[in-house]
Order: C-alpha cells, then structure tokens, then sequence
C-alpha cells in the first residue's frame, strides 16, 4: 500500500530519481531466462529463417489455419496489388469458434466479457458458436447474402462479437463504427460500404450515462436508402424500438435469435475475398474504407499475437481497447479467437466506478496478458500507484502497448507498477491498413529498450528513407516504408483503388508509406516519431486535420479554419483549431461561440473529434499559393519560435497571431 500523505512526496521523488537514472543508463531489459525458455517464440534463428524465405515463414503458419480447401501458392499478384494464399478456400468463423468446438477447447471460456455494472458473463467457445449460428440465421433471414456489407454500431458487449463472426460465417463483410462516432459518421460509413442491414444496441453504458446508439442509428438510417433492416440487441431495455426507427426495420435482437436455428453452416471463402472494411482517417476530408480479406489476414493476426503476446493455452487475455478500431477486430476478436485463447470483453472506462477498475478486473480474473495505450498509462501514472498497489496483479506475464509512440517513462512505469519489474512490455507497431503487429519484440527473443518498438516481426521488412529514397544511417530521422508484402496488409480502399496506389504506393514506387517518421539507432532498432502528414493521434484515436475543419467551415459561421495537433502529456496530441469568422471580427468569437463549434464538431464526426483549444484569428498564415501553414500553427500553439516564415505571403499575419495567442493563454 502507499504511504500516508505525508511520506507520498518524498517517495514520488525517490521514484523519479531512479527513472532518471534508469534513463540515462540507456536502459537494455533482456528477456528473463525462465520466461525466453518457455516462450513460444524461443529460436533466434526464426528471424533469419523468415528473412531468407519470409514466404515460406508465412506457409509454416498457415498449417496452424484449418483450410477447406488447400492454396495453390502462397502469394501471387505485382505489389500493390497482391494476392496471399489464392486457391484457398476457408472460413474465418470456423477458424475463431466450430474448429475448437471439436477438440478439448469446446468448454473453454472464449469470452469473458465484464460489464460496466459489475455484473459478468461467459461464453464458452460451444456457446459462443451456438450464438454465431443464430445470428448467422437472423442476418440471412433478414436478406443478407455472401458478398453483402452489414454495418456493427455497438458497444463493447459479446453480442458485438457474435455479430462480426456471424457476417463472417456466411460470407458477408461487416463494417464496424465505432461507438463514439456521430450519426452522420456512421451514415457515410453505411453509405460509402453499401449496407444493407445495421445491427445496433439501444444503448451503451459509459461511466454509468447511456450513450443513446439507437437514437444515432435511426438518425443515421434515415438518409441511409440501402439500409432494409436493423437488428437491434437491448442493452439498456428501452422499451420502443419502433419509434426511432421508421415502421417495419427494427428487428429485436433477443427474439431474432430465440427463433433462429442453432445450426449454420460456415460458407467456403476464397482467401481473397473480402472479409471487412474499417473506416479510418487519411489525409483528406473524407475517411478510407480500408479493406482486408480472409486468409491472410487471419493468418497475420493470429501469428502475431501467438508469439508477440507469447499467449499460452490456459492464458487469460485482455486487449482493453475499443471493438469499434482496429486493435478490436485484431486483437480482441479474430486473433486470440483463432488461436482458442480466452479474450476478456470490459464495458466500461478504466475510472468506473474507480480508478482501480482495471487492477480489480485482472486480480479477479486472473489476467495474464494486458494490452492497452499510452495515454492510458499516462493517465494511470497520474492517477498514481496507489491504485495498482491495492491489487494483486502477480498473474500478469507479457504487457503490450498500442496506439502511439510510448515515451520511456511512460514504459517504465508500466514496466515497475503494473509488471513489477518481470513482465515483458511489448511495445507494438502497426496500423489500421497493416491489419496486424508490424513491429514489436519477440519477448522471449528480443531485449527491450523503453520507448523504442524495436524490430521488424519475422518476415517484415522496414526501413526508414530520406526525401531522395536512401535509407538513413543510424540516428537519422526519415520516412518509415514498409518494404515487402505481407499477409495482412490492406488490399485497397474500397472503392478508391486510385487513391490507395496514390497515398501509399506512389511515393516510393514498390514501397508502403506509413505516414510515420522513425529512427533507426545502431543496435536496428525502430524509434517511432509519430505522423508526418496531416494525421493525428488523439488518445490513440485517428484524426485528420482536414476532416476537422471540414466539420468546423460546415458551420455557418465560420469562414476557415485550420487544424492541427499540438502536443499533449496525457492524450499525446491536442486538438488545436484556428478559426476566422464570416462577417464577424475575431473579437467576437467567444466562449458562446467554442462552445458552439465543439459541439458542432462533435455532432458532425463524433465527441472524440471535439478541438479541446478554439482560437479565433482574423487571418491564417498562407504561402503565396494559398496553402495554409499547419506547420507555424504547430510552432504556435507548442510555445515554439517561428520556423521559416520566408515563403508565407504576408508574414505579419502569423507574427500577430502568435502575440494574440500568448495573450490568450
Ligand atoms: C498510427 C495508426 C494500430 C492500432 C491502433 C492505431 C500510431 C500505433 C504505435 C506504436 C508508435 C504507433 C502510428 C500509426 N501508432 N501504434 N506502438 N508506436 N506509434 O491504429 O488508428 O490505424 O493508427 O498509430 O502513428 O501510423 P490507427
């Protein structure tokens, strides 16, 4: 336990002291010799194997998958356009559920899922494949054919699970919206993917408050013409469905599936075939359906997290982030589930009802392996120690982190609280278009330093580029590419072709731009530096900046806006907007009228798209061209000096701004 206040200071000192020291140290933790024994991943030469035939790493496998029908080749097709595993034919629900059913798994907890409220359920892999059929029964009942997009608006409930394995046994594609995005966003989701059905909850609980989904949802349908049906799952029990939504659409998901049969059978799938489109954002106003397909996918996402997590059979499992992005889909649903693992399902946010609610979740279920994001860690450091303190957190092994560069202390106070110094932190690399881990230690193989992702999985190949192309020497920052196929990688945009071979592939022909910069230090080891382009990481939520401002010039009010993120301690980034007014002065953009642009925001993208700052300007600083200058914004609004300002049209715009934004703070 903490000490009583009075000692608190001095210990906070003591154990700042020692991160300093640990931190100049240039710290190396290298694998315990007990845990790199027992690894999944314990052979070196595993990496030097994949580097010499990595298609021939990925066939190794693709034995651990169970094939209905067996691939011609491994891979196929001219980057960017390749094909893993053609002749293949598979089922990704019978991969995740019916294959354990057949063995001693049939009675293991494939869902643990704790409720907000407390409150706990469990479905073993036989009851969870009872569910999957049903559903699978309910969606074909209500139109749904192989090749059809369903679109997920749920909560962080097992019905959601059950809901994307349902799309994937009988061949139909789903499109998850995140919760916490607006009705217009999932509007434009369904409308870009063609949904024909949406499957919804009527609420979510949050912090006890219930996100009202349903409301969203038949807002969103009612300018969504494709949208036949909606399958809607009582959470909250609101006791009408059909007036949110128009007469004849709502299907009440506890009914739907009491009369549905228990039986379906899984729908033979081409490895290529499309399996799910996940919106993210880019670097236009406009978000990409980026798309992922079956065997490759499921491949890359299993194999990773079997060795990167180092699961074991009788793990308990919990990734605490949101179903709704894509660390969801990997790595709560298709990659523990494919490899029989029990995954843990939490409702709620980690300060409900306390800021232990975490270490009372682990010590309750004995949780082996934790995943979660830094601005999560950073907000439990500032919560303090006491919290993890009071619980048993002695089942832990492996620690993983997502969602945005982790800063060494941040790291190393997961490492000491949470991890008491044994447990593996495996910082992990990756994003929404590479559908699975990119880079990350192998925990048994791969000594870690704090803040560092370190190397390439087996197989994967990176490398960090200047302008010209080159590869930067040790230290040097660059362009982070992605140098070779592999098996999860995104196929396309769906229906941008185009625009995927133009945003990724053209920059460095033959080459995957992340949009991240890295180092490389002298030891190979990845050093990630956060997004170059117009891409923000908001508490390791996607934003782009034109999207923003696309949702404040939306207003009638404003003329133009300009977003950027500005760097953040506890979210990582901030969202910073600079606005100028039509028909009005700056002067007159007031408190009132934040308050009415953030809600505008808000109803427009989601409350995670919410500018925490709102400046209002009179002018924004251009080049010659027109172009707006985020990158001064950023020198502002991060109390730097001004970087060049030699080839803005006038530059005493941003010299003003500047002083006004001193003045402001
Ligand atoms: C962007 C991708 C991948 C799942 C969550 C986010 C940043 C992600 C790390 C990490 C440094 C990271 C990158 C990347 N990012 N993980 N371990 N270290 N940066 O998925 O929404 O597609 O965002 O998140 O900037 O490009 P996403």
């Amino acid at each position: 336990m903490a000490g009583d206040a009075t000692d608190r200071p001095g210990e906070a000192r003591a154990a700042q002291q020692r991160l300093d020291a640990l931190l100049q140290e240039d710290r190396v933790f290298a694998p315990a010799p007990g845990f790199a024994r027992r690894a999944n991943a314990a052979d070196p030469a595993v990496y030097e194997r994949a580097e010499r035939d990595p298609d021939g790493f990925w066939a190794e496998q693709a034995a651990a998958l169970r094939w209905m029908q067996p691939y011609a080749q491994v891979r196929s097709g001219e980057i960017p356009h390749v094909q893993w595993f053609p002749g293949g034919r598979l089922n990704v629900a019978d991969n995740c559920v019916d294959r354990h059913c057949d063995g001693p798994r049939r009675n293991k907890a494939a869902v643990i899922w704790v409720a907000e409220s407390g409150e706990t359920r469990t479905l073993t892999y036989h009851r969870l494949r009872r569910d999957v059929c049903r559903c699978a029964n309910v969606l074909r009942s209500l139109g749904v054919r192989r090749g059809d997009r369903v679109a997920i608006y749920m909560g962080m409930v097992p019905e959601t699970v059950v809901a994307m394995l349902a799309c994937t046994r009988i061949g139909a594609a789903h499109t998850v919206v995140f919760g916490g995005f607006s009705a217009e966003a999932l509007r434009e989701r369904m409308i870009d993917a063609e949904c024909k059905v949406l499957v919804t909850q009527d609420g979510a609980y949050r912090r006890g408050n219930v996100v009202p989904l349903l409301q969203n949802a038949a807002e969103a349908v009612r300018g969504t013409p494709g949208v036949s049906k909606v399958l809607v799952y009582r959470r909250v029990g609101a006791p009408a469905l059909q007036a949110d939504l128009p007469a004849g659409m709502a299907v009440d998901w506890a009914q739907a599936m009491r009369e549905a049969a228990a039986e379906c059978p899984c729908e033979p799938m081409e490895s290529e075939d499309l399996l799910y489109i996940l919106y993210t954002s880019g670097t236009t106003g406009k978000p990409k359906g980026i798309v992922h397909t079956t065997a490759g996918y499921l491949l890359g996402v299993a194999t990773t997290h079997r060795l990167i997590f180092d699961l074991k059979e009788e793990d308990v499992y919990w990734c605490a982030a949101d179903i709704g992005w894509v660390t969801g889909h990997s790595y709560i649903v298709y990659g523990p589930l494919c490899n029989g693992a029990t995954t843990l399902l939490y409702e709620g946010t980690p300060d409900f009802p306390g800021r232990d609610r975490h270490w009372r979740i682990i010590e309750e279920f004995g949780v082996n392996i934790y995943y979660t994001a830094p601005t999560t860690i950073r907000t439990f450091m500032r919560w303090g120690t006491e919290h993890p303190k009071s619980a048993d957190l002695s089942s832990l092994r492996v620690l993983g982190s997502v969602g945005e560069p982790i800063n060494p202390e941040a790291w190393m106070w997961y490492h000491e609280n949470i991890g008491s110094g044994r447990c593996p932190v495996v910082d992990t690399w990756w994003q929404t278009e590479t559908g699975m881990i990119m880079i990350s230690p192998l925990p048994g193989l791969v000594p870690t330093k704090p803040g560092s992702a370190t190397r390439p999985f087996p197989g994967v190949a990176a490398a960090v580029l200047d302008e010209a192309g080159n590869p930067v020497g040790p230290g040097a920052g660059g362009n982070l590419v992605l140098t070779r196929p592999w098996p999860a990688m995104l196929r396309t945009i769906f229906r941008d072709d185009e625009r995927f071979v133009r945003q990724y592939w053209s920059r460095y022909p033959g080459k995957y731009l992340t949009g991240d910069g890295a180092r490389v230090d002298a030891d190979g080891y990845f050093w990630l530096l956060g997004r170059v382009d117009d891409v923000m990481n908001v508490s390791g939520h996607r934003l782009s900046t034109y999207e923003i401002e696309s949702a404040l010039v939306d207003h009638s009010g404003v003329a133009e806006a300009a977003v950027i993120g500005r760097n953040d301690a506890l979210k990582g980034q901030a969202v910073a907007a600079f606005v100028t007014l039509k028909e009005r002065g700056a002067a007159e953009g007031g408190a009132a009228l934040k308050a009415e642009l953030q809600a505008h925001v808000a109803r427009k993208i989601g409350p995670i798209a919410k500018p925490d700052d709102i400046f209002f300007t009179a002018e924004l600083p251009k080049t010659r061209s027109g172009k707006i200058m985020r990158r001064l914004l950023r020198d502002i609004a991060e109390g730097r000096a001004l970087g060049d300002t030699t080839t803005l049209a006038d530059p005493s715009v941003v010299a003003r701004l500047k002083e006004q934004y001193e003045e402001g703070e």
